[in-house]
């Protein structure tokens, strides 16, 4: 072989070696590790004791929380806020333990199938850590999966709370469940277990009313409804909340320059608040209830979540409250100006996990120092942590078989529309009728229709609706109330239709006039309002239908009691439908007689 020869051979083989090494290099290098080494030196193994579904719970609780170092201990600490989270992965990186959509805070288009992607999403970074424990996402699903367009919108728990009706609030939950778990989230905001005092409070609608035994018996019945599975496991976290006695605020007290009695002084002493505000949460106890809300209200010059006495001597060790406690929105932040001494103190008071720290990083170096200062003790940590953990395991999510995901069509299905409509008619109040107006015949000859709630979809389902604040329009599916009457009456009946009741080339009177008014969608302290009562347009239209119809019907839809004495006199019959949500066809069901009235008031209404 001459010299050009083997020069030549031994750049090939160099070029060989060398284009294998480099591949060789570059697979390493995308190549997962089968094993990740973690930060205490433990690797993923599915052989963990933790994974094992046989062992009990307790057992596996202990054997992760042993396995973790503070910062994965603290970082299951903090429920975020997913628009906050700029960059995914961060869920992997500081190990959150939970995410939330805030009301509103939804994907975008906002379909079923973009809300299963992004909670997978989310889902799945958070089991691709070192010890792969998954997060929980959460949401407000609080009439139905309400955030999603398409879903089930059921009637607000005001309405619930007047069909005093378990079986049917139970199915409510279980409904909502499936809609929830389809989009593969597991964490329910819900139920509300305030007993609402005061009409003019924004939130008496969220509410089952103001009788402290109807709370407690229909909150049991969601709580189980809910969370009640075939195999034993949770289906979903119920939350109850708020506690403790928001629906005794004081008026004028809110420290939120722009509410008046949201977030305000709950002047009430220790007796009061045991007898009337205490019981459904002891109940929600009993039920089993995962997870417990803290309220963003004042009592005795404390915040609630500051209250070691009331969370950790009331709620954790008298009534054996053994889920986990969760704040409600910056609710821990208020405690005082000093971030780093609010947490600590509303932490020490026994909130276990903390909603929301936009800076995660922030809470998350706190807690930190916090634990190494000694001014949280690593024990009340573990504790904290052990009481979230419970609650995964509980759900199933650490198990080989996981939870099943029902199909998405379960969203809006008709299945659940039809429970929905079940439940507006049981929750129909007949609050005034004068000579039998009702039920009405079928085959009235002429009917007139009009308000401000008559054909609106959005402002029948109230606020909580796709947005925090509710819609306006009809760009939801559903059922108006409008057209759940033209679909109840004989082809014969001539109805005619006016928003504002304008019905002024009416020369005879109608048989029958309808007026379907009410409040605007509203949430939180922006419904708080001193007077609830009809807006002078609706007035004016209950009065130009008045003179146009022979018997006047007045379907009220509002999330509370409204104050229309003055007005009421010539009114023939009045009907509290409350937030109906989607299913506007059972308030033509019963006022045509297709069902009797059921409902009965779960709150006072002066008439
Ligand atoms: C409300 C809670 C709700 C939370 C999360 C807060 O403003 O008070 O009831 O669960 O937001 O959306």
């Amino acid at each position: 072989m001459n010299n050009t020869n083997k020069v030549s051979i031994l750049v090939l083989t160099i070029l060989l070696v060398g284009t294998g090494a480099v591949f060789f290099i570059f697979n390493f290098l995308q190549k997962k590790p089968d094993k990740l080494i973690c930060k205490n030196g433990y690797f993923k193994d599915n052989n963990f004791a933790y994974f094992n579904e046989s062992l009990p719970i307790e057992t596996r609780v202990a054997d992760l929380l042993d396995k973790m170092t503070l910062e994965e201990k603290i970082g299951q600490m903090a429920l975020i806020e997913k628009n906050s989270i700029k960059n995914t992965m961060d869920v992997a990186s500081y190990n959150l333990g939970a995410v939330l959509s805030g009301f509103g805070g939804k994907p975008e288009p906002n379909t079923p199938q973009a809300w299963l992607a992004m909670v997978q999403k989310f889902k799945s970074v958070s089991q691709d850590t070192c010890l792969g424990i998954p997060i929980l996402y959460g949401a407000d699903a609080i009439h139905g999966h309400s955030n999603v367009h398409g879903a089930t919108i059921f009637p607000h728990f005001i309405g619930l709370g007047a069909s005093h009706n378990s079986d049917l609030v139970y199915q409510v939950a279980q409904a909502t469940t499936e809609e929830m778990r389809a989009t593969d989230i597991y964490w329910g905001f819900s139920p509300t277990l305030d007993v609402a005092l005061d009409n003019r409070w924004g939130r008496m609608y969220e509410t089952f009313g103001s009788d402290t035994d109807n709370v407690s018996k229909l909150g049991q019945a969601y709580i189980e409804g809910l969370q009640n599975n075939s195999d034993g496991k949770l289906a979903m976290l119920a939350t109850a909340k708020h506690f403790v006695g928001l629906g005794a605020m004081t008026w004028g007290t809110s420290i939120n320059k722009d509410y008046s009695i949201d977030q305000g002084t709950t002047n009430i002493n220790e007796k009061v608040l045991r007898a009337t505000h205490l019981p459904p949460f002891q109940k929600a106890i009993e039920s089993g209830v995962a997870s417990v809300m803290i309220g963003l209200n004042t009592w005795q010059g404390e915040k609630l979540s500051a209250n070691s006495y009331l969370i950790n001597d009331v709620l954790k060790k008298e009534l054996g409250f053994d889920g986990f406690v969760v704040s409600d929105w910056y609710g821990v932040y208020e405690i005082s100006p000093d971030k780093y001494k609010s947490l600590i103190k509303s932490i020490n008071a026994g909130v276990d996990m903390v909603m929301l720290p936009f800076n995660y990083k922030f809470f998350i170096s706190n807690i930190v120092k916090a634990v190494n200062s000694g001014d949280i003790s690593e024990a009340k940590i573990n504790d904290a942590v052990a009481r979230i953990l419970k609650a995964k395991f509980k759900l199933g999510l650490f198990d080989k078989n996981q939870p099943l995901i029902p199909d998405l069509s379960v969203i809006g299905s008709d299945t659940h529309r039809e429970l929905a409509r079940q439940a507006v008619r049981e929750s129909l109040v007949l609050l005034k009728d004068n000579n039998k107006t009702l039920p009405l015949n079928k085959n009235t000859k002429t009917i007139l229709i009009a308000g401000s709630a008559a054909n609106n979809l959005g402002v029948q389902s109230g606020g909580w609706t796709v947005e925090w604040q509710g819609i306006d329009g009809n760009w939801i599916p559903g059922t108006t109330i409008l057209d759940g009457i033209k679909k109840s009456v004989s082809k014969n009946t001539i109805i005619d239709y006016n928003l504002d009741g304008n019905f002024e080339t009416q020369t005879t009177q109608a048989d029958i006039g309808i007026a379907v008014v009410g409040e605007k969608p509203y949430a939180e302290g922006w419904g708080d309002e001193a007077n609830p009562s009809l807006s002078n347009e609706d007035l004016a239209t209950i009065n130009n239908l008045r003179q146009k119809s022979k018997k006047l019907i007045v379907v009220i839809v509002s999330g509370r009691p409204l104050n229309i004495k003055n007005y009421a006199m010539n009114w023939d019959a009045i009907v509290a439908a409350w937030l109906p949500g989607t299913e506007g066809q059972g308030v033509a069901d019963v006022l045509f007689g297709d069902y009797t009235f059921k409902g009965k008031l779960p709150v006072e209404w002066k008439l």
